[in-house]
């Protein structure tokens, strides 16, 4: 299409058409050039139509002339007045074009009215130059023609120092679940190869004097207590267990207490029930029987074994509604819901909970939270599922080597003040744990129990 058919087609007048044109051409150079190539014809070849254009904005000039009078670039800036201390020359591009046109020269000889000789030449070629200029405003600072984003002139400022980090009533809690102690034992030798990682209750151990905990929330399932069930076949590996069970769990709470001088609160779990389940399906008489030097527990009950009145380690009973609470917003409990699948759990949980809850139970590591909305305030609702410290790798009975469980424990800050709290679980990955900045390796603790009972076979 010419620019005469565009004129007619549009009813616009040429200067505007090309003006139009040109500031398409300056904004939009990729779909340019990807025309251009499209169609070589768009620049090339026609000549376009002659003039002189000169087209300024805020900080751009473009000057542009098809003209007989104009052959060059000196040419067209002297045409158009054009101030080069004001203006910089960015590019420029000229290209020529040939013509043909109307003329008409004769050469002829008249002798009585009649041409005798001579010859009349008709038609030729013109030849343009088209000749484009671009120019930019040689000013410092051009005027911005769309918002410009400025550095920083940044007054005096002034830092308060920070308030003074309050500790004074902050209590720092640890939380550990499921170790599941007990054993499978050979039955030449008696060897007893563990469910409980003591690897990772060692570390539990060294993080909680670390860390300077206040009170340990034992979170239940502590013995497994495998022979007082009758739901799970009875392997003969597990006769004989309990009572090494019971005394590495006396062992472990006693290093406990006197390690970190903390409170020590033991949650009766699912596994601990079956004392008081076994005993009522079989031998209801001794239920609830007590020792005549005892009357406080009954004889074959958990702290009984344990021995948890000599350790001053507190009994949290009745699961699985046994709980205790850390200042007015944390619960803990066993638990007694599982869910299939990572974070199911935690986030079941924090659905239906309207209290932070801490619980183990599925031995997994996970964590949920919820915004519970009053109608005037809010609070957040924290679900934690502290991991285990049994074994992982398939010594637990009735479980299979590949498990997704995780070892873990959980430290809690609670400032009794605010009723505010922070809580940081810590992975026991393996034998090694990294917190606060130190990296913790576990050891296994068996020479001390060979040396505490020697008769066993640890
Ligand atoms: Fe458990
Ligand atoms: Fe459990």
């Amino acid at each position: 299409m010419s620019w005469t058919e565009v004129e007619e087609e549009f009813g616009l007048s040429r200067e505007s058409l090309r003006s139009a044109a040109r500031r398409w051409k300056k904004a939009h150079p990729e779909e340019y050039q990807a025309l251009k190539q499209q169609n070589t014809r768009l620049d090339d070849g026609e000549m376009p139509e002659p003039g002189i254009f000169d087209d300024q904005g805020e900080n751009e000039r473009v000057v542009y002339a098809i003209h007989p009078q104009i052959k060059a670039e000196e040419d067209l800036i002297a045409y158009c007045n054009i101030d080069l201390t004001v203006w910089y020359i960015h590019s420029t591009d000229v290209r020529s074009y040939q013509t043909p046109i109307k003329r008409e020269l004769k050469r002829l000889l008249y002798q009585d009215g009649r041409i005798v000789a001579g010859n009349i030449d008709k038609g030729g070629v013109y030849q343009f130059q088209q000749i484009y200029i671009r120019l930019v405003l040689r000013r410092r600072d051009p005027e911005p023609v769309h918002p410009i984003l400025r550095p920083i002139e940044a007054p005096e400022l002034i830092f308060r120092s920070p308030e003074r980090v309050c500790g004074d009533n902050v209590v720092r809690q640890l939380t550990f679940a499921d170790s599941q102690m007990g054993f499978r034992k050979n039955l030449i030798t008696g060897a007893l190869e563990p469910f409980h990682d003591r690897v990772a209750l060692d570390l539990v151990a060294q993080i909680a004097v670390a860390a300077g905990v206040e009170r340990i929330d034992v979170l239940g399932d502590f013995l497994d207590f495998t022979q007082a069930t009758r739901k799970f076949m009875q392997e003969p590996a597990f006769y004989g267990t309990t009572q090494p069970a019971v005394l590495e769990g006396h062992w472990f709470l006693r290093r406990l207490r006197e390690q970190t001088g903390a409170a020590v609160n033991l949650f009766e779990g699912n596994h601990c029930v079956r004392v008081k389940t076994f005993l009522m399906e079989l031998m209801p008489w001794a239920y609830g029987l007590t020792s005549a030097d005892d009357v406080d527990w009954p004889a074959l009950s958990v702290p009984r074994l344990l021995g948890l009145d000599g350790l001053g380690v507190a009994w949290i009973d009745g699961y699985p509604n046994g709980e205790s609470w850390l200042g007015k917003r944390v619960c803990f409990r066993h638990g007694n819901v599982v869910r299939k699948g990572s974070g199911r759990t935690a986030a079941a949980l924090a659905d239906e909970s309207d209290v932070t809850l801490v619980v183990g139970h599925v031995h997994r590591d996970e964590e949920a939270t919820r915004t519970v909305w009053l109608r005037d305030r809010y609070r957040y609702v924290k679900v934690r599922v502290v991991g285990c410290t049994c074994r992982v790798t398939g010594e637990v009975p009735g479980a299979t080597d590949r498990e997704n469980w995780q070892q873990s424990l959980l430290i809690t800050d609670y400032d009794l003040e605010r009723d505010r709290f922070s809580m940081q679980p810590v992975m026991l990955d393996q034998g090694i744990a990294v917190w606060d900045g130190k990296v913790f390796e576990g050891q296994d603790y068996v020479e001390e129990l060979r040396e505490a009972w020697p008769r066993w076979n640890w």
